[in-house]
């Protein structure tokens, strides 16, 4: 018998891929807790996105914040189904030349947070029949990406936790909450807005820049059939994959990849200047 849906958080649901996310549940007939850092950007998001959509300030390095938001859902919608952690954070260059701020900053958000909605989200759906966590993570979780190394590293951290966790719960013998890992490549979304003129961010653009709504189809996919890691698009995936396991390869490819991720920057920057326009 398949239930009713009941109630979806989306972590850094205030703009961005969240906020898309955040509206295929509702259009899938979840009440969504719209959740964010910033509080302004999660309820205009709430505002935006009509019935059925609350907002609330949740920063996700804080476990207390991240169990009152799944509080809050289980007594507004009765039973927590769906918890997307999207939230997430970049900041680009050699590990060397960021701060130490900035490095704990990335671990934080993108590695704690997802291990913080993870481990929320399951004990509420262990109680109440199941549920599914998708992760949002990235290519950079499953392959070397010179220019963002703290990133990757974080990344890595969330499918390690999120693989890691599936075999405790199944060894556990709990069947009925699964966890999905959707790893796309550079979005354009937020994130990358003002990372044109950005050496750093090279490998991000060294793709065909994904848009928010065909990770949405992703996240669309895997919500009716739970896969444990999805890389988005297959092709890239595959090859991250195999730069993974031949290590030396990959090195050897990283100037090339790096080179095309700069010429798509500055094709982008001089289109949007060429025509005036914003970013966006
Ligand atoms: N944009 C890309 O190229 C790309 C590629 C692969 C994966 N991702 C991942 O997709 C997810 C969404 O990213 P996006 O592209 O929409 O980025 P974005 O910057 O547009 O949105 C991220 C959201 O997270 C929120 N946030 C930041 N710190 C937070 C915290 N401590 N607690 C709660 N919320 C916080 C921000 O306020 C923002 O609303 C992230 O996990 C990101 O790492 C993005």
């Amino acid at each position: 018998m398949t239930r009713s849906p009941a109630g979806a958080v989306v972590t850094g649901a205030g703009r961005g891929l969240g906020r898309q996310l955040a509206r295929l549940l509702l259009a899938r007939g979840y009440q969504v807790l719209v959740t964010d850092v910033n509080p302004a950007s999660a309820q205009e998001a709430a505002d935006e996105l009509g019935d059925g959509a609350t907002a609330l300030a949740v920063d996700v390095r804080d476990q207390a914040q991240v169990e009152a938001a799944r509080d809050a859902i289980v007594s507004r919608a009765g039973r927590l189904d769906v918890w997307v952690n999207n939230a997430g954070v970049l900041v680009t260059g050699p590990a060397w030349e960021q701060d130490e701020a900035g490095r704990r900053l990335m671990l934080d958000v993108n590695a704690l947070g997802t291990i913080n909605g993870t481990v929320a989200a399951i004990s509420a759906m262990r109680r109440t029949g199941g549920g599914h966590v998708v992760n949002i993570v990235s290519l950079a979780g499953l392959t070397a990406v010179a220019g963002e190394a703290v990133y990757a590293a974080s990344k890595h951290a969330a499918i390690g936790f999120s693989l890691s966790t599936m075999a405790d719960l199944r060894l556990a013998g709990v069947r009925d909450v699964d966890i999905s890992c959707v790893c796309p490549d550079g979005i354009w979304t937020p994130m990358l807005h003002d990372k044109l003129d950005d050496p750093g961010s090279a490998l991000s653009f060294s793709g065909k820049l994904l848009k928010a709504e065909e990770v949405v189809e992703a996240v669309r996919t895997v919500l009716d059939k739970p896969r444990l890691v999805t890389a988005l698009p297959g092709r890239r995936g595959l090859a991250a994959r195999l730069a993974s396991l031949a290590p030396r390869l990959g090195l050897a490819a990283a100037p090339l990849v790096v080179a095309r991720g700069r010429r798509t920057q500055k094709r982008l920057l001089a289109d949007l200047r060429q025509r005036g326009a914003p970013k966006a």
